[in-house]
């Protein structure tokens, strides 16, 4: 996977996610001790959506983060998108999935106008997406002026005392429970290789940056495996 590039390895990536679309909810809570749940709620918090306002959830998956902005603000309208459809079809089974717009769409070429968006938020995407500065750009067009951007992914954590547990849990029970209950232990091997692949916290901060967002920061979690980026444009 570490050497595929553009549409060889957009393919990639969905085939993986539609594979594990029916278990990837069940495997998000346990890999994480239940804690993406709270992850989640503080992206929507820090998108600060008022009542009225327009949100994005992209790459949304099974609409995690889309159902978590409905369930703060159910008088926001709420779009979540995708290009891995049985992932969406997953989650258009969850209870409260009438009430967001789904929508079939490439986080690089994203069939939304210009200005549309009060935020956009996005859960465990960008490390997947082939061109990130294809779709930090994207984001940054589809976002109304004031707009805010607010991406929530794994990274790679700090060297500590806790690195060898750390990569215990990455390299080695992830892959192991990914086989046990998704039934596919090749996705989530991917998991920690394309985190390790992937840039710095520090680094994704300066790329939003240069996509054009201000304010640019992030805040590391579960000992610095998770990071929540922001940005407004
Ligand atoms: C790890 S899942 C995250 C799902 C959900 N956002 C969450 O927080 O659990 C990554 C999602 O990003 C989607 N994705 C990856 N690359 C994409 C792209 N270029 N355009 C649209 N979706 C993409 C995949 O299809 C998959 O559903």
């Amino acid at each position: 996977m570490a050497n595929l590039k553009g549409s060889e390895r957009a393919q990639y990536v969905q085939g993986m996610f539609a594979r594990i679309a029916s278990r990837y909810d069940l495997m998000n809570r346990i890999m994480t001790l239940g804690q993406d749940v709270r992850w989640r709620a503080e992206v929507i918090r820090r998108a600060a959506l008022k009542p009225g306002e327009m949100v994005l959830d992209l790459g949304a998956g099974t609409g995690d983060l889309a159902g978590e902005a409905l369930r703060r603000l159910p008088q926001c309208r709420v779009v979540a998108a995708d290009f891995t459809l049985a992932m969406m079809q997953a989650g258009k089974q969850r209870p409260g999935a009438v009430s967001i717009d789904w929508s079939g769409a490439d986080a690089q070429n994203l069939p939304f106008p210009d200005q549309v968006f009060d935020a956009v938020v996005s859960g465990f995407l960008l490390r997947n997406v082939s061109d990130l500065t294809a779709s930090l750009r994207e984001q940054h067009r589809v976002l109304r002026p004031g707009g805010r951007m607010v991406a929530l992914d794994t990274t790679r954590p700090p060297q500590s005392l806790l690195s060898p547990l750390i990569n215990f849990h990455l390299h080695t029970m992830i892959p192991w429970l990914g086989r046990l209950v998704a039934g596919d232990s090749d996705a989530y091997t991917y998991l920690p290789d394309s985190t390790a692949g992937f840039l710095t916290a520090e680094q994704l901060a300066s790329r939003m940056a240069a996509a054009g967002f201000h304010q640019v920061g992030f805040k590391r979690l579960m000992f610095g495996t998770i990071a929540i980026h922001w940005g407004i444009k």
